[in-house]
């Protein structure tokens, strides 16, 4: 089996006075991706998580299926090596859970790279919270005379035990996403793999587009977690629980490196390529949108405003025609999500749409 190909990792000695303290003096400063990678440790997981991606890779590779990397949740930043404190990023997952079924549904394969207990698709559906799944189940008395009836308590049951029944108040959609999700199970098209902190996912996220560089202009990456700007670097954590009776706890945090940049030029210098802006102010959104898009020089950005991204996204990307980015809207009405429309079917249409125009377009 071939290795993961890991950079070697330098780590600096942990300075304790700085670290414990929780006081900085005022040092923060831009790191590169390449500093970031060459300062902090990959997650024990990495090696054990690529071989299996890679698998899934090439599998899919042979087939010649389209493969997407969706990034899903959001990530946290520990406080201490020991963690018991971290700030998180908001996101449920949502868009990436929701996103994941109507790309499987388009025949590609997904690498569903979430954070851990965020929703996923198909469970999405019957979350703890939304939808619980115990809600849906009755005991019902024993048949005393005959043999289980039910192949979900066949090999346990005696004949006094009741039987499990299921009653959703909507089975027809029970039974749809039932059966896409077996299909989806048995075709093997769902890899999933977590994260945590937004230093597994910087990590993951490199191996992973490095290794679907193979895919060419078939692979796609949707990236719609939501990632941590700033972070606490190893030698300025503190070993143990940061201790309040020091008074107020003052941090200086690090900025995130952007790494869009080395994935569109280096690490997977092929693919197609959409990133997520989220802005609480609609009047930035497409300004900010822009300029991602000039900064990086991949091909979409889908802009959502906060409370408006399950009715509204805009995309904007670079039509073959103009020079200029172009922008494009797509909406729905509340009450079409009343109705069950999720805005994502119309974004992964129309990404599906501009991926197979692109590599029609390229080099082949
Ligand atoms: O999960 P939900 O509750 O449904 O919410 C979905 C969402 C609103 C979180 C999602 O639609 C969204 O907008 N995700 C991106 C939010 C974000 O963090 O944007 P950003 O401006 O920090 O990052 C821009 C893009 O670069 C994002 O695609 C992000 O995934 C990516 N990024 C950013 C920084 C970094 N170091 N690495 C990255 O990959």
């Amino acid at each position: 089996m071939a290795s993961c190909s890991i950079d070697a990792v330098r780590l600096p000695t942990p300075s304790r006075s700085r670290a414990d303290s929780g006081v900085e003096t005022p040092s923060a400063h831009h790191i590169s991706a390449g500093e970031y990678y060459a300062t902090q440790p990959p997650p024990s997981t990495l090696e054990a998580d690529m071989q299996k991606i890679r698998q899934f890779i090439g599998r899919h590779k042979e087939a010649g299926r389209k493969v997407v990397l969706i990034t899903s949740g959001g990530t946290t930043v520990p406080l201490e090596r020991n963690v018991v404190r971290f700030l998180d990023n908001f996101s449920a997952g949502t868009r990436g859970a929701t996103s994941a079924e109507y790309f499987l549904k388009a025949g590609y394969a997904v690498i569903f790279m979430h954070r851990q207990f965020s929703l996923q698709p198909f469970s999405r559906h019957y979350s703890h919270s939304t939808n619980p799944f115990l809600d849906f189940l009755e005991l019902e008395p024993a048949h005393h005379s005959s043999a289980p009836s039910s192949p979900l308590n066949a090999s346990e049951m005696t004949n006094a035990d009741p039987l499990i029944t299921v009653r959703s108040p909507d089975p027809a959609k029970l039974r749809s996403v039932l059966a896409a999700y077996k299909d989806v199970k048995s075709r093997g098209t769902l890899h999933f793999v977590t994260f945590v902190t937004v230093n597994e996912y910087l990590w993951l996220l490199r191996a992973v587009a490095k290794e679907m560089n193979i895919l060419g202009r078939n692979a796609m990456y949707y990236l719609a977690a939501a990632v941590s700007d700033f972070f606490l670097p190893l030698d300025k954590m503190s070993e143990h629980k940061i201790q309040s009776g020091k008074g107020s706890l003052v941090l200086e945090m690090d900025q995130v490196p952007k790494i869009l940049k080395p994935m569109v030029d280096e690490w997977t210098p092929h693919g197609f390529l959409i990133s997520f802006k989220l802005e609480t102010d609609s009047e930035l959104l497409i300004p900010k949108a822009r300029a991602a898009l000039d900064r990086y020089g991949h091909q979409v950005v889908i802009g959502n405003e906060l409370h408006r991204r399950k009715l509204e996204v805009v995309f904007v990307s670079h039509t073959k025609a103009s020079e200029k980015a172009t922008e494009k809207w797509l909406r729905i009405d509340e009450e079409a999500v009343n109705r069950g429309k999720e805005i994502e079917e119309d974004i992964i249409a129309e990404l599906v749409r501009e991926h197979a125009t692109w590599i029609a377009d390229g080099p082949s």
